[in-house]
């Protein structure tokens, strides 16, 4: 049903695997379009009670937004990117009436921790890591990633992150409140599943009620995604942009002129 997703109905929980495991399950236009799709079944399909996103193979949730596909885009493109990934994918995760779990096994980089930090909340396990590198491309986060780090980790840590361009592990993750518990690799899916299973016995109008509210509480200014899809779009139109996704496909390290 879908080429970049896996998908299985246990107990009631839609498991949604991002499965581009040679690719890092890095998000390009077919997997950002899948899961489009496969949240709005998440909405509709009743026999649907919560679903957890994760990522094929051991190593990465997802590694960001797939690069190979920046280099051809102008500022338009850019923007035009952003902003539909945002409308059909990470605010539909966020507004979902139904909660939407990531259980991070790896890598969670640039969109890859987006994606994670749109869902109601996040476990992980030992080996993951979550960073937002853009600035190593010469880009900003443009999944919504300014601003739900900062309503999760507040203004400071998320600004040091996400200038640094650092990576911290699920220990220190949990610690800055961006992850909720850190299990064994080999548990984290059953373990996440449990605390699905415990929100099942809920009434589930009154779970969809505290999602809205909760959501509503940490939106503090919408503009702010607005602002993030522009900044990102004028990213593009930088020789500085072109510059980092160049030197990332051609593995090596970027010289950035501010230009
Ligand atoms: N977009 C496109 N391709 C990506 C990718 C991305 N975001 N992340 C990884 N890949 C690809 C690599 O190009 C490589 O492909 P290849 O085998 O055809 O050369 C493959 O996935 C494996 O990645 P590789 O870099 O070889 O693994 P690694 O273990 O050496 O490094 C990372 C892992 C996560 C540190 C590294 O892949 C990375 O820095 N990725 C980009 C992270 C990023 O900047 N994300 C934000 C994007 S906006």
């Amino acid at each position: 049903m879908y080429n970049t997703l896996l998908t299985e109905l246990k107990n009631s929980t839609l498991v949604v695997t991002i499965n581009r495991p040679d690719k890092l399950n890095a998000l390009n236009k077919d997997v950002i379009d899948e899961l489009g799709k496969v949240i709005e079944e998440i909405y509709t399909n009743t026999e649907i009670k919560s679903a957890l996103i994760t990522g094929a193979g051991e190593k990465a949730f997802v590694a960001g937004a797939d690069i190979s596909e920046f280099v051809s885009l102008d500022a338009q493109g850019g923007m035009a990117l952003a902003a539909k990934g945002q409308a059909n994918v990470f605010n539909k995760i966020e507004r979902s009436p139904k909660p939407i779990v990531a259980a991070v096994n790896g890598f969670a980089l640039g969109g890859g921790c987006e994606l994670a930090m749109s869902c109601h909340f996040r476990t992980a396990s030992e080996n993951a890591k979550f960073g937002q590198p853009e600035v190593n491309l010469g880009l900003i986060p443009g999944y919504g990633g300014t601003q739900r780090m900062t309503q999760l980790i507040g203004k400071g840590k998320a600004m040091e992150l996400m200038m640094t361009a650092d990576m911290v592990g699920a220990d220190d993750a949990k610690a800055l409140g961006l992850v909720n518990h850190v299990f064994p690799a080999g548990e984290l899916l059953q373990k996440t599943m449990d605390i699905l299973q415990k929100i099942h016995t809920k009434a589930p109008l009154a779970i969809s009620a505290i999602i809205a509210c909760v959501s509503e509480a940490a939106i503090c200014d919408s503009k702010g995604f607005d602002k993030e899809i522009a900044r990102f779009g004028d990213c593009f139109a930088t020789s500085d942009m072109k510059e980092g996704t160049t030197a990332f496909l051609e593995k090596r390290k970027a010289v950035f002129n501010g230009k």
